[in-house]
């Protein structure tokens, strides 16, 4: 380890994020009543122009109102490049009660964008008494957002959480592509004549795991825009998974199981992992730093390893 140690991120369960526009009412009883850990209550881009100020006003209104259980309750504020987002701030914070946990910043591209936001944030705390601090996500989804993913991940003690925006993100990246996230028909290479599909999204979520996981902030994984392959959902969300993501968007509520299934690590998993601690307890014992393990090397990394995965597990059971 370096001398400078890994922060670790908050301790709560982020598996599944719900989204829901503001201006939908009737969606909010619904959200509340899911098995998603996290409730995104949108203003942004889900609600139409001539729709902002109601939307404002029914998210603070459903803030206040519905049970929203032991849920992380967050509101996706409207881009600092239009003229709602203050205004989405200043009421939301002002009239909302203490239920909110978190606000969620979209296309941030740069610490300073954040640094902004946090300013308002904070003169509202002061001057409204709120005394439950406000957290902080953001979505990554430009070219400006990945290329300073570090001093974003970095900008604020109030960032809890930050996710990968696959459509805003490729629109801003240029790519030939209209799918929200997946495998893209276009991004193959060929051996002989068979293709072999590659992941165009795994650069910029490694890139921003190793932001978060730098700074004590969680990755995640955000939308999947057809919410009629499961099986798509899914395979995105393992890769997710496997690269050190602790969830994923669900944008229609058939996804939150999905979800709830690959971020939840599977009790063969989980019993996998322990196995691996006891073998290495008694290498220990034995004055040994590593061992076989079904065959395999294990060594005091594995350890590492499986504490992960045992500390997922708890965590999330204890919630
Ligand atoms: N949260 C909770 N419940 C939802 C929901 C959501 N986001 N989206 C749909 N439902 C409910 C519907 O109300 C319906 O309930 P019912 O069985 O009681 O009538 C049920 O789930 C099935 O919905 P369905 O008819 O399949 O979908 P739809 O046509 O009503 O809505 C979308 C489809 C995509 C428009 C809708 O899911 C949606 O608004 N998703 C969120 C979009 C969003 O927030 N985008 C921003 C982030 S990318
Ligand atoms: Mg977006």
């Amino acid at each position: 380890m370096s001398f400078r140690l890994q922060p670790t991120p908050p301790a709560r369960p982020n598996r599944c994020q719900l989204f829901g526009p503001g201006s939908n009412t009737k969606l909010f009883a619904k959200m509340a009543a899911s098995a998603a850990d996290v409730i995104n209550l949108d203003l942004e881009d889900s609600v139409a122009p001539s729709d902002k100020d109601s939307a404002r006003a029914n998210v603070i209104e459903a803030i206040n109102t519905v049970d929203w259980g032991n849920k992380t309750l967050s509101v996706r504020i409207n881009g600092l490049d239009t003229p709602y987002w203050y205004r989405d701030v200043v009421d939301v914070l002002e009239q909302a009660g203490d239920r909110l946990n978190q606000i969620m910043i979209p296309k941030v591209g740069c610490a300073a964008d954040v640094y902004a936001v946090d300013a308002l944030v904070t003169a509202i705390e002061r001057a409204k008494g709120r005394t439950k601090p406000i957290s902080f996500e953001v979505i990554i989804e430009s070219a400006a957002g990945i290329a300073h993913v570090e001093e974003i991940a970095a900008s604020s003690p109030r960032m809890a959480a930050m996710s990968l925006g696959a459509a805003d993100f490729a629109a801003s990246m240029g790519m030939q592509t209209t799918g929200i996230g997946g495998t893209q028909a276009n991004y193959y290479m060929l051996h002989g004549d068979t293709r072999h599909y590659s992941d165009p999204w795994h650069w910029a979520q490694t890139a921003i795991v190793a932001a978060c996981r730098t700074h004590g902030v969680l990755p995640v994984d955000g939308p999947f825009g057809d919410f009629s392959d499961d099986e798509g959902y899914r395979a995105q969300a393992r890769r997710s998974a496997t690269l050190g993501m602790v969830g994923k968007w669900a944008i229609h509520p058939k996804q939150i199981a999905l979800a709830n299934e690959v971020f939840t690590p599977s009790e063969e998993t989980v019993a996998e992992a322990r196995e691996i601690l006891a073998a290495m307890e008694e290498a220990k014992a034995r004055g040994e730093g590593a061992t076989v393990y079904k065959g395999r090397l294990v060594d005091i990394a594995s350890i590492k390893q499986a504490e992960v995965i045992v500390r997922q597990s708890e965590m999330i059971a204890a919630a």
